[in-house]
């Protein structure tokens, strides 16, 4: 990619931050936009951009992506070129007990950003879609299969999906839509099931399990996914973007929760006690990706596997967390 300005909405969430990072490190200018929801403490997500914030090519837009006026000021001042749109409100048990703002957010804030992006003539639209789109589906869950949504989270991510194929078919708006698999990692989300157990692990509380153990999920290291976004921003993204590609990245194994506690015994040295609680609504039980179709139109495949992920996050999570 040439040296140019990307738009990273979320910039101060857990993945936005990395990527941020990232494109930074690649030669970029970024500009960062978020809102600091409160969904989790905004003071850790001022933290996730200490060193973004040290580049003289970042930019931190404080606002709303739901905000017309803003995103036209913004990219009137900045003219980016490329835009990865991560600000959403996360969590899947979470968006039962608030659908609409979730669409207002996921869904009306996606429209927005289509619809300025493609009126800019942005190079690339990347869009992080979610794994909980395939809901119940076959496993390996294929790009090709019908979603079936289970959470309002779920159906707002695939409603995104279809307003990105949509502006895509309309105004030739290069798109790639991502499928990201449970994505893990230092700084990650406090409510996901890595950060909580390492947590309860730490302050040797038991371990909350909705379910049996048996529930299983593909993790993707955060450096992985982050990878995959530069690679479909970047000039390895052109074919995926030329017919509006959905690719789902993930690691392509699923690890069961107790599979996952094992792997945090070891990295923490502590033993775990369980508290089983029943499965929460809304979740899927199992998920693995195939990540053929990404290895091939975005020769990007996964290289952190998670037993080295889940040590990384740890020794973060003593040192940071
Ligand atoms: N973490 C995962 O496992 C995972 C899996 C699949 C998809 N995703 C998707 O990846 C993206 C990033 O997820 P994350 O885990 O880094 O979550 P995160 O909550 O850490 O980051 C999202 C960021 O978006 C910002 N935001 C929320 N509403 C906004 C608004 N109205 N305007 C501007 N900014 C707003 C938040 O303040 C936050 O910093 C999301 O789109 C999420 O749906 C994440």
């Amino acid at each position: 990619m040439s040296r140019s300005t990307v738009l990273v909405t979320g910039a101060a969430g857990f993945i936005g931050s990395h990527l941020c990072e990232a494109l930074l490190a690649a030669g970029q200018r970024v500009v960062g936009l978020d809102n600091f929801d409160p969904y989790y403490s905004p003071a850790r997500k001022r933290r996730n951009l200490a060193a973004a914030l040290q580049s003289e090519a970042f930019r931190l837009v404080e606002g709303d992506v739901r905000d017309q006026g803003l995103l036209a000021r913004l990219f009137e001042e900045h003219q980016p070129e490329a835009v990865a749109h991560l600000a959403a409100r996360p969590g899947v048990r979470a968006s039962l007990a608030d659908p609409l703002g979730y669409a207002q957010v996921n869904v009306q804030g996606t429209i927005g950003l289509l619809a300025v992006s493609a009126r800019a003539g942005v190079s690339r639209f990347v869009y992080t879609s979610s794994s909980s789109v395939y809901g119940a589906g076959l496993l390996p869950f294929e790009e090709d299969q019908p979603p079936s949504p289970l959470s309002p989270y779920a159906v707002a991510k695939y409603a995104g999906e279809l307003y990105c194929r949509t502006f895509h078919g309309l105004y030739d708006l290069p798109v790639v839509c991502l499928r990201l698999f449970t994505v893990y990692g230092p700084r990650m989300r406090p409510d996901l099931a890595v950060a909580k157990f390492a947590r309860a692990l730490l302050a040797e509380e038991a371990l909350p399990i909705y379910g049996d153990g048996t529930a299983a999920r593909d993790f993707t290291y955060v450096a992985d996914a982050v990878a995959a976004i530069q690679a479909a921003l970047g000039d390895q993204g052109e074919q995926a973007a030329r017919v509006g590609a959905v690719l789902n990245i993930g690691s392509g194994v699923a690890t069961t929760v107790q599979e996952l506690v094992g792997l945090l015994e070891e990295a923490t040295g502590r033993r775990a006690r369980l508290h089983f609680e029943p499965p929460a609504a809304g979740e899927v039980a199992c998920t693995c990706a195939s990540i053929e179709r990404a290895r091939r139109l975005l020769a990007w495949q996964p290289h952190t596997d998670l037993r080295e992920g889940v040590a990384q996050f740890v020794t973060w999570y003593e040192a940071e967390g």
